[in-house]
């Protein structure tokens, strides 16, 4: 799998959001896109996701051109998003029941991920009765059992407080050393950028152009430490410097 961002360009109007961007991934990485408030993040995930078209250039997923949504492309928000009248196991499989499958291959889909999401034994909970952590675990199921190309996430734990966040980072390199699928994952946190990814895009501010395309060569699996190590702090000073300006 490949996804290749060509001369991509978004305006509003007269104001520019993103500016010539041009990136190209692979599958099986965990990119990381850091960038302030404003920068064009959610634009660019939302052209990803097809949810809105570039004012100039494409994107690419496989060579095929991609304008509008797919279930290639499935996208994580900020907020869960649950339905709250279904049951866990139902919300997990209200996106594969849209497409083919029958119940038993669906309830078979949500009841393997379960345990590999820490929710085994909540499968008949509703919504209101878990956690805010445990809520966007269940939004990042829903978006896995539908097997995309591509993990979109768009800031999926800054609703979260410090200490449940630290913990859904945790949660989520796991789940990518488990599964190596591709992920997406915008945030404008530089330590969360650095401590989740394999690769860090660092956009400057609006327009949004790419400053900064670097591997992140530190170690798996991650531990908290690892905020401590001198390629993880080198990136940091870089990613800062880019977000000051
Ligand atoms: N639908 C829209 N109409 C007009 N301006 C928009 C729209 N969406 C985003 N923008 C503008 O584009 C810029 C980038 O927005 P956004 O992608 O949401 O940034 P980020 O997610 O990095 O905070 C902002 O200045 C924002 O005001
Ligand atoms: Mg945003």
């Amino acid at each position: 799998m490949n996804i290749v961002i060509d001369s991509l360009y978004k305006t509003f109007g007269s104001a520019t959001a993103l500016e010539n961007i041009n990136l190209q991934f692979e599958g099986g990485e965990f990119i990381t896109v850091l960038g302030s408030s404003g920068c064009g993040k959610t634009t660019l995930l939302h052209l990803l996701a097809g949810l809105t078209t570039p004012t100039k250039g494409a994107i690419y997923i496989d060579g095929e051109q991609k304008d509008r949504p797919g279930a290639d492309r499935v996208v994580v928000f900020q907020q869960p998003g649950l339905f709250p009248w279904l049951s866990v196991e139902e919300n997990i499989e209200f996106g594969l029941s849209l497409h083919s499958g029958t119940k038993a291959s669906r309830r078979k889909a949500s009841s393997d991920i379960l345990p590999i999401i820490g929710l085994e034994g909540f499968a008949s909970h509703k919504p209101y009765e878990l956690s805010g952590g445990m809520q966007q675990r269940v939004a990042i199921a829903r978006a896995l059992v539908m097997k995309p190309k591509v993990l979109l996430m768009d800031e999926p734990f800054g609703a979260l407080d410090a200490q449940t966040r630290a913990s859904m980072q945790s949660f989520l390199v796991s789940l990518w050393d488990q599964l190596h699928c591709t992920i997406v994952f915008i945030t404008h946190d530089i330590d969360e950028a650095i401590f989740l990814g394999t690769r860090l895009i660092v956009l400057t501010a609006r327009p949004g152009r790419v400053a900064l395309d670097i591997p992140i060569e530190l170690e798996r699996p991650r531990s908290a430490e690892v905020a401590f190590d001198p390629h993880f702090l080198d990136l940091k000073k870089r990613a800062m410097s880019i977000l000051a300006h």
